[in-house]
């Protein structure tokens, strides 16, 4: 596992803790295709020890990504927001992408909350190839655009503000 759900010692940093979070699902999505190539084979359900690695996974990216759409919403785009009408539209953009993300990231860990079974079931596939593919173009779309634009639009302390805020939301709720 590349990161912890609290990569503590970066919080003063808030860019640093969103590009961390992005090599961590990058991560995540080359461990998911795994899954698919074993759901090929047929070899998930004999094993009982991947079975509890796939929940692990779930479970991991059930709390990071939700944190992580949280650290964006709540404590980056509130500094970004009618700066400019280009950054304005990637904020909706990327809003956008973060419930199609979580909607068709239920559907997925409800597959992966029950890896025994889910060899049984070909539409996992289908969900899983469409939730690593919108992850990869998310992820693409703030490592190669968002961010390299914002980076410079915001100073320093108010980065390290950003990294307070992040990990004051963890206080707040409880998990740092
Ligand atoms: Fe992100
Ligand atoms: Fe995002």
């Amino acid at each position: 596992m590349l990161l912890q759900v609290q990569p503590k010692d970066y919080f003063a940093d808030g860019y640093q803790v969103l590009w961390d979070y992005h090599q961590c699902f990058l991560y995540y999505i080359s461990e998911l295709k795994h899954v698919e190539r074993r759901f090929y084979q047929q070899t998930i359900a004999s094993d009982t020890n991947y079975q509890q690695k796939i929940q692990q996974m779930v479970m991991f990216l059930e709390d990071a990504m939700f944190q992580h759409h949280k650290d964006e919403e709540l404590c980056l785009f509130p500094y970004l927001k009618q700066y400019s009408y280009l950054v304005d539209g990637m904020l909706a953009v990327l809003e956008n992408d973060h419930r199609d993300l979580e909607q068709i990231w239920q559907e997925l860990a409800a597959f992966l909350s029950s890896p025994s079974t889910i060899g049984e079931n070909e539409r996992f596939i289908k969900v899983s190839q469409t939730y690593r593919r919108w992850l990869e173009q998310h992820i693409a779309r703030e490592n190669d655009n968002f961010l390299p634009e914002v980076r410079s639009i915001l100073l320093p302390e108010q980065w390290y503000e950003i990294g307070k805020k992040m990990e004051g939301l963890r206080h707040y709720q409880g998990i740092v």
